[in-house]
Order: C-alpha cells, then structure tokens, then sequence
C-alpha cells in the first residue's frame, strides 16, 4: 500500500505566524494531526465561523471532525493544563474521547518546574529570557538529565510517589538556597497528579506506533511545529529561546516518525514579523507604525496577553529558517494587517560596521551589531480582505508576495488574510502537490460523485471539487 502524505508546519519568524489557523484549514486534508514540541506555552489561535479557541497542547486537528489528534513524546505535558483544555473542548462539543493521543513517553510539567522558572527568571545575575511561566525549560532540563517523569510514570503510583518525593526533597533545597523560595509539599501533590494520572490514563497511547501505523496504512499526517525557527534550542537566538527543537528535525525525534517519511516542510511567515519576551529582533520597530501594526494585527500573546514587539519581514532570517528546515512552501499570513500602509519596508541584507554582513550571528550581542538594510516596495492601499485568489489582490499586493518569494528560496503556497477559514487562499500546485490525492478528499470525491451521477445531475458542484479546495479559496 503506498503511504500517507506528510508535512510538517513550522513557524519561520519567533511564533505567532498563526500556524494555529493553518493547520486548522489544511487538517481538512489530513488523517492525523501531531504535536511535536513544546507545551503549554504555546497558544494556537483557530477562529471557526466567529468561535475563537485557544488550544495550548492538543493540536489544532482535533477541531475537524474524523482528523486524529496526537501529542507526541516531544512534547511536555502539563496535566492539570491538559485536563483543562479536554474540560474546554468537551464542552464546546469538541469529540475527544478516542480521538486525540498523548504520548506514553512524553515528559511531565510538575509545579517544581514552575518554582524553578519563575525563581531563576527574577534571580539577580541571570540572563531575564521573558519565559511564558508555564515550566517547559525546568521540564526539559530534567528530560535531558534523565530525571525526569515520563506520562507512562504518571500512570505508575509507586514511582509517581518517588519521584515527586525524591524531586520535591532536591528542588526545595536548590530553590530554597538559591531562589528563596517556599517549599512544596510532595503529599498534596502526589495526591493531585494521581487523580489527574487517573483522568489522563484513557488518552495515552504508544504514539510512535500509532503514527507509523497510520502513515502504512496510507494515512496522511501533518506535524504541528510549535515556537518557531528563531526560538528554537539548537538554531534560535540562543539564551532567547525555548527549550525545545521546534525546528523541522524536531518533528522526527519528537514523534518517533523517521525523517525520511517527511516529504513536505511548510514554513509560516507572517508578512512582517513579531517577537514576544526578550532577545534579538533586527528588524524591529517602535513608536506610531508598531502601534499600527499591534492594533491592526491583534498582536498580544494568546497565552501570557503580553503586547508583541512588532518589526518587518527580515530577509536574512527567513533564508535561513528556509535552509535550517529545508521549507519547500511558504505560506504568509496577516497580509490584510499591511492593506493600509503607503510602503512596506523589508530588511534585504545585515551590515555591521558598515560591511555586508551574510551570516547569522551566533551570539545575542552580536544581533546588537547589525545593521538592517531595508529595501522599501510600495503598500497596496486597499483591502486584501476577502480577496479570492491570488490574481483578485492588488497588484502590488501580489508584486509585494512575488518579491518575498524570489528573495527567500521556497514557493509561497497559501496567503491568509484574515482570521476566518475561508480567508484563505491556496495556490493549485501547493495544493496539488502537498494536498492531492488524500484519501479523506479521494473518498469524499468519489462519494461525491456517486451521489451527484445517482440523483443523475449534470450540474458541476462545487462539492466534487478537491477537498483541498474546500473551506478555504484555492484558485
Ligand atoms: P518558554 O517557552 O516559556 O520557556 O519561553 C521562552 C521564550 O519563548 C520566551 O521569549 C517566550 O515568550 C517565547 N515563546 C514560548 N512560546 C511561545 C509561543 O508560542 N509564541 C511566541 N513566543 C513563545
């Protein structure tokens, strides 16, 4: 049998590219959808004929029917988190139950991992990185240095009670000598994550074989990158990032589904950038046009309110999170955000000391060096919103798109130009080539077709176009 399509999503900037929304529109064309990285720091903004959800963990798939859910070991889990956003869903009659997976061997949030962040961020002499709050480093760290607590330990009491006990003895000590801060008390806890333990138990599955499974059986599966590029642990703006590999590679270690059985990279850009916490943003700008772009662009984080700095696409960058993540599709969001500005700035290239500069600098201070050139193209003027393809926007919309495509090294396969679904478009060879043939939109297809040539209808409906066409404008 042949395999299933893949593709995995990952943001190109520092997050928030709205990757949330198009994994939304595109899971109409995938089997499963899996969550590779991160935890609950990250926040998926999908907005559903006017209902906005906010999902932190599970991955966006799970709000399209018959699409599976998984979250894979990658990931780390919150259970209290995770329980609340089951809790969300359930009553927003979301199907859940059998539906959505959570790794046996993803790690496990616990508050010592919060204690230990919020300490270590206000702690005189540490680099302050703007963390969401929510644990993940103090969570990876112990990933990484074998102490950790796995979800297949959860559901194990005896070693959930020793582990939160031997944890809670060695992290009240360092947080108390370090950090000053109260102790935990390792009974309540035990007591509190065994029911959660109890609740969580009916989700958790061996997801790698769930995956490769599916992927034999012909299955398609998209991989829900979470962060981005530049906030990545290996290739972001080292200290400013997070503790995980957001980054493509990750969607392979991260689920247990080989790098060879990826064939597709889908990077998000948006049509300028963003950063929220601390760290390098070359191409940031301040004042009146970074308020324009906050207010038009809703930029305040999903998870944590915060106000987002706000910038300009930076060339440099996106060539590089092309090369890191081998992006063969681009797909730009927010463009509406810039329909009323009378130019569009881009940063082309880096200089320092006056001097070209080709290079990604590997050290934070060195960021503060740069110098960004900007090349400046004209702004449309008018409304993108609502726009049905790409040859329905402006021009200089559209000569905006192109020059962001020649200057970065992938196609661009979709534009987004407004919250909804339907304010999309997919350009017909990324959907040919990344979209067709599924076996969700084969089987819709032929269905569609038995049922139009049984009521003997010579009428073209517009259901019998490729699913991949559908709920969002390919043309
Ligand atoms: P942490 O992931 O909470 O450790 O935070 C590390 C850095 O990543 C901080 O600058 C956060 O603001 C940033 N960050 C983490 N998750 C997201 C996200 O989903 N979108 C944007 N920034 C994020």
């Amino acid at each position: 049998m042949k395999r299933g399509k893949t593709a995995v999503i990952v943001g190109a900037q520092w997050g928030d590219e709205g990757k949330g929304k198009i994994v939304d529109v595109l899971s109409h064309n995938f089997s499963v959808v899996a969550r590779y990285a991160g935890g609950h720091n990250a926040g998926h903004t999908v907005i559903i004929k006017g209902k906005k959800f906010v999902l932190q963990l599970v991955p966006c798939g799970v709000l399209r029917k018959g699409c599976r859910s998984v979250i894979g070991n990658g990931v780390v889990l919150d259970p209290l988190a995770f329980l609340k956003e089951v809790k969300m869903l359930r009553e927003a009659g979301v199907q859940v139950d059998g539906n959505l997976f959570v790794s046996n061997r993803a790690h496990v949030i616990l508050p010592y991992h919060r204690m230990i962040e919020m300490g270590a961020e206000n702690a005189p002499g540490r680099v302050k990185i703007g963390t969401t709050s929510r644990g993940i480093g103090p969570a990876y760290e112990d990933k990484m240095g074998r102490r950790g607590l796995r979800v297949a330990d959860l559901l194990d009491s005896k070693l959930l009670k020793s582990t939160i006990e031997n944890a809670c003895r060695e992290k009240n000590m360092i947080a108390h000598a370090l950090f000053n801060s109260d102790p935990l008390d390792p009974d309540s806890m035990y007591d509190e994550y065994a029911r959660a333990a109890e609740q969580i138990a009916p989700f958790v599955a061996d997801t790698a074989v769930l995956l490769n499974q599916a992927l034999a059986e012909g299955k398609s599966v998209m991989f829900e990158g979470a962060q981005a590029t530049m906030l990545d642990i290996d290739h972001g703006t080292y200290p400013f990032v997070t503790s995980s590999s957001c980054t493509s590679g990750g969607a392979a270690t991260g689920t247990g589904v080989a790098p060879n059985a990826i064939q597709n990279v889908i990077g998000i850009t948006k049509a300028y950038c963003t950063r929220v916490g601390g760290g390098p943003f070359p191409s940031e700008v301040q004042g009146e046009v970074a308020d324009l772009l906050r207010a038009r662009g809703n930029e305040y984080g999903a998870v944590t309110g915060r106000s987002r700095r706000c910038g300009w696409v930076d060339l440099p960058l996106l060539r590089y999170a092309q090369m890191i993540n081998g992006v063969n599709w681009w797909v730009v969001t927010k463009l509406d955000v810039l329909d009323v500005l009378d130019e569009v700035p881009v940063c082309v290239g880096y200089k320092i000391n006056g001097k070209k500069y080709d290079s990604i600098p590997a050290l934070a201070t060195g960021f503060e060096q740069v110098e960004c050139v900007y090349e400046k193209l004209p702004g449309w003027k008018k409304s993108t919103e609502g726009a049905e393809s790409f040859d329905d926007l402006p021009k200089k919309a559209q000569e905006y798109l192109r020059f962001l495509e020649r200057e970065s090294g992938a196609k661009i396969g979709m534009v987004s130009t407004g919250p909804e679904r339907d304010q999309t478009m997919l350009l017909p060879e990324f959907a040919a080539e990344v979209l067709e043939p599924t076996e969700k939109s084969q089987s819709e297809k032929s269905s569609t077709e038995k049922s139009s040539a049984q009521k003997g209808s010579s009428e073209k409906s517009s259901a019998k176009k490729p699913a991949s066409q559908k709920g969002a404008k390919a043309k």
